[in-house]
């Protein structure tokens, strides 16, 4: 009795970091509460139970532009739609978006092509839209809990986890870090710019860290610390720091002046996104350019100089400070599918150019 009453006093006090209790839903899954998922540093609501919303969209090679869609409820169904010899990409999108973002469709139709993959887009797009950003990172444990049940199911159609490889972006980053936590094996595990807030320095459990696939990479753009949205710490067996990894050129600090200048040419969530997202962007364009390209995006080691340069210079001096050249598969480490197939490990600085095409040749 005077146990209950301390921990429901402590309870109010501190949304119940020290109690053990749980959220179950009416799918019969619970959820832990208190730490590591809520903390003093960590104010996140109780995951609200919808992770019958997510949708599954397939593509297939032969008919990538009418990709085969699944809800919670025929998802068993995809792993009759899959071959289970081939590999494995399964897309994961960010805060804000949904499977109707062009751009983000692409990085999955693009690598399920160029690597003849099976290509699963994850859209949660109905529980990332909520503008209250402490909910969704909540809720990003009950779509994984979906997610993992239809990878589970395809493993055991046949696919073998060491051919599966999850890429999240931002908020989606985690999502993918949560399920490749949560399936033995899985074999490779790449974060664009994964999310920064309610992220850094909280446990491994609830963010994307090394050790999570048997391989696992982060692309930084927009990992600067005091106005960046993606993280700036090291969390792979390989990081790659494009421009130095904080800012991209071109994208301005914080407010991009150059998107002003698109207002009324394009569509108004597309000026919004780069005025305020452009960095954090360009992990994606990075990424979809080098998937399309036949240049290489190389990274090579960085030295404390040119790293604290890059910076300074919101990721515009890169370009001409660091020179790839002679890159090997030996020296260097190449952003995209070929990064694993490097034999270097740790951090990485990629110099771009400023604009379309990105990727700077040798
Ligand atoms: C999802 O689950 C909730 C709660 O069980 C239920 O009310 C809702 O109808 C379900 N939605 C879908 C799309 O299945
Ligand atoms: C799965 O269910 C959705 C919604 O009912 C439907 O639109 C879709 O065609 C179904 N997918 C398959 C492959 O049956
Ligand atoms: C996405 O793909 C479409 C169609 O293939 C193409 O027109 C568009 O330029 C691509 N977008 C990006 C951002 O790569
Ligand atoms: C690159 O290789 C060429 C020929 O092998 C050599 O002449 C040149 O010095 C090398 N450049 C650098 C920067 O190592």
């Amino acid at each position: 009795m005077c146990y209950t009453l301390l921990c429901f006093t402590l309870l109010l006090l501190v949304s119940s970091s020290f109690c053990a209790k749980q959220k179950c839903c009416p799918d019969k899954e619970c959820y832990e509460l208190g730490d590591p998922w809520q903390t003093l540093t960590r104010l996140v609501p109780e995951p609200e139970c919808e992770g019958n919303l997510t949708r599954f969209f397939l593509i297939e090679s032969s008919n990538k532009d009418n990709p085969v869609v699944f809800t919670a409820r025929n998802a068993s169904k995809i792993p009759g739609y899959l071959n289970v010899r081939k590999p494995t990409i399964i897309f994961f999108h960010g805060w804000m978006s949904s499977a109707a973002a062009p751009s983000i469709m692409n990085i999955t139709t693009l690598y399920s092509s160029r690597v003849n993959a099976n290509g699963i887009f994850v859209d949660y797009g109905e529980i990332a839209k909520n503008v209250n950003y402490p909910q969704v990172v909540s809720n990003l444990r009950v779509v994984a809990t979906y997610v993992t049940k239809m990878v589970q199911n395809i493993i055991q159609a046949g696919v073998s986890p060491s051919q599966i490889h999850l890429i999240g972006h931002s908020l989606g980053a985690h999502l993918a870090a949560y399920v490749a936590k949560a399936i033995p094996g899985i074999g490779r595990l790449t974060g664009l710019d994964p999310a920064r807030f309610l992220f850094t320095d909280q446990n491994c459990e609830v963010r994307l860290c090394k050790g999570d696939a048997q391989f696992t990479e982060t692309i930084h753009t927009n990992g600067n610390p005091v106005w960046g949205f993606g993280t700036s710490i090291e969390d792979g067996d390989v990081d790659l720091w494009v421009n130095g990894g904080w800012d991209q050129p071109n994208c301005g600090v914080v407010v991009n002046p150059l998107a002003i200048l698109q207002i009324g040419r394009s569509k108004i969530s597309e000026v919004v996104t780069d005025l305020f997202f452009c960095s954090l962007r360009r992990a994606v364009l990075y990424y979809t350019e080098a998937l399309a390209s036949s240049c290489v995006f190389w990274g090579v080691k960085p030295d404390p100089l040119n790293m604290l340069i890059s910076r300074l210079t919101l990721g515009h001096a890169t370009k001409f400070i660091v020179h790839p050249r002679n890159c090997t598969l030996q020296n260097c480490v190449p952003v995209g599918l070929d990064t694993i197939h490097a034999t270097g490990r740790g951090s990485f600085i990629v110099p771009t150019n400023y604009q379309q095409p990105f990727c700077v040749s040798q």
